[in-house]
């Protein structure tokens, strides 16, 4: 058989085992697997390299407006890069509705954002106003074109859906086989404790950490699981940022429940003595939910190693140190005030690989399991996400030994901070491609604007996690078919 290129030489890594082998690639795709592959235009030599499947970015805000109207600086070009910098293949950011907005609307303005991505991308749609053209029209379209998982809020002014919002929501994705996603926090909690720390005069960075208690996040996971069992619909919980949020997680999985949950690199490395750095450098950490302590992190770590999680994401949300992002509301701005959110893309597989597989706490399959094949089978990417013949030559040749200093300049994105800077990680993404094309190679960008290509995904899989009806629900159906 004749390839395009060959990587050899190279240790694989899958989700499921290590083995040295060779990987032909032909048209963009992996034609061949073996111990050893002669022939290949071009030879890659990944020895003393281990060769994964190129990270899924699941959870990045890019060329989107916040909850409080503030542009990301990174549109898709930047974003896309720096993804690809970070070890990425493919990334799924958010197509975020407006009040009044039709979802056609939506996608038409996200598919022309996107058109300079460097790497492939699919959307997860964000939903504020669940309207019954929406619900009918809106989504169901959608989903026929291949996005197929949608995020809501229990929080923000502008974003909060409530309960029965929710519920709808939940019904239309399972009717139609989608994937609804949560960031679940208690927005009367935290609007309660907004005002008892305003009326105290605790304005600063460091209180956001305050605002928003860890009650508030288990509150509102409890609840969506909750919601989501009563429609009988699967649900993903994005950035779980709490050790009560992740049991209640583990607890709807060991019922055999569809409840699929990420956390997120932040959570696992900074903490609130973070946002209480001098003057308003505070404000670079603000994010929601908010990063929390060292034991925090401690219990995330054992939800990660015993299963909860299937996936670590960055929620790359790039408000910069500066008029634009952060200090939009001038540079003393109270807290509730800063927008919310913090870079990420290029740091997550770096720092999970660092302080997970080389520090011991991850075996390297987990590693791939939790940062592309996870995301792959969950969110209905085919052809990517896994390292066999016919997926997609989505391939990051990692040196597993290099050690540097995360900089600025290494995110290759629009920020002008990074959360992760000076810290020293072992391991780095040398060689990166998407579709067989090298993207990345030793620090430098071969990818072009417009060169990725948008994903159709498939519905989501429940194999393993059907989930089974509560009681009323199924005395309803019941009495339907009677
Ligand atoms: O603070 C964060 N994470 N901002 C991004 C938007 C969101 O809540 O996911
Ligand atoms: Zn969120
Ligand atoms: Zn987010």
């Amino acid at each position: 058989m004749e390839f395009d290129t060959v990587i050899h030489g190279g240790t694989v890594v899958t989700a499921s085992e290590t083995y040295k082998g060779d990987i032909g690639i032909s048209a963009g795709r992996i034609a061949a697997v073996a111990e050893r592959l002669a022939g290949g235009a071009r030879r890659i030599d990944a020895g003393g390299r281990l060769v994964m499947p190129g990270g899924i970015e699941a959870h990045a805000h890019v060329a989107q407006e916040s909850a409080a109207g503030i542009m990301t600086a990174d549109d898709y070009l930047s974003g896309s890069v720096s993804a690809a910098f970070g070890g990425n293949s493919s990334f799924i950011p958010f197509a975020a509705q407006h009040r009044g907005q039709s979802i056609d609307d939506v996608i038409a303005t996200y598919d022309a954002r996107a058109a300079q991505s460097v790497i492939d991308y699919s959307y997860h749609l964000i939903v504020s106003d669940p309207t019954e053209e929406v619900l009918s029209t809106g989504l169901p379209r959608a989903f026929e074109r291949g996005i197929t998982s949608l995020k809501v809020f229990t929080t923000y002014d502008l974003l909060n859906i409530g309960d029965a919002g929710m519920l709808d929501i939940l019904g239309v994705a399972r009717d139609h086989g989608a994937l609804t996603m949560v960031h679940a926090e208690n927005h009367a909690m935290v609007a309660w404790m907004n005002r008892e720390l305003a009326a105290r005069g605790m304005t600063a960075p460091k209180y956001h950490a305050i605002s928003r208690p860890e009650l508030a996040e288990e509150e509102a996971i409890n609840r969506a699981i909750t919601l989501a069992q009563l429609a009988g619909a699967p649900l993903f919980v994005v950035h779980v940022s709490t050790e009560g949020g992740a049991a209640r997680v583990q607890r709807a999985r060991a019922e055999g429940a569809p409840i699929f949950a990420e956390t997120c690199p932040q959570y696992l490395a900074l903490t609130r003595a973070d946002l209480d750095r001098p003057g308003m450098e505070g404000a670079k950490y603000i994010c929601s939910p908010p990063v929390r302590d060292t034991a925090t992190q401690d219990a995330l770590w054992r939800h990660i190693q015993s299963g909860t999680f299937d996936s670590v994401s960055s929620d790359h949300a790039p408000y910069r140190y500066d008029e634009t992002g952060k200090l939009m509301h001038g540079p003393g701005a109270p807290y509730p005030r800063i927008a919310n959110g913090m870079p990420g893309i290029a740091a997550r597989l770096p720092w999970l690989f660092s302080e997970g597989v080389v520090k011991g706490r991850l075996r390297p399959e987990t590693f791939v399991a939790l940062t592309a094949t996870n995301a792959a089978r969950i969110f209905g990417v085919a052809n990517k996400g896994r390292i066999a013949p016919g997926m997609d030559a989505d391939i990051a040749i990692w040196n597993p030994e290099t050690v540097r200093r995360v900089t600025l300049a290494d995110q290759h994105d629009n920020m002008d901070f990074t959360p992760f800077d000076g810290m020293e990680l072992t391991g780095v993404p040398e060689i990166v491609m998407t579709r067989g094309a090298v993207i990345v190679e030793h620090g430098h960008l071969h990818g072009t604007a417009g060169q990725g290509r948008f994903i159709p995904r498939d519905r989501v899989d429940l194999t393993g996690r059907p989930g089974a009806p509560v009681k009323e629900t199924a005395l309803m159906r019941a009495e339907e078919t009677r």
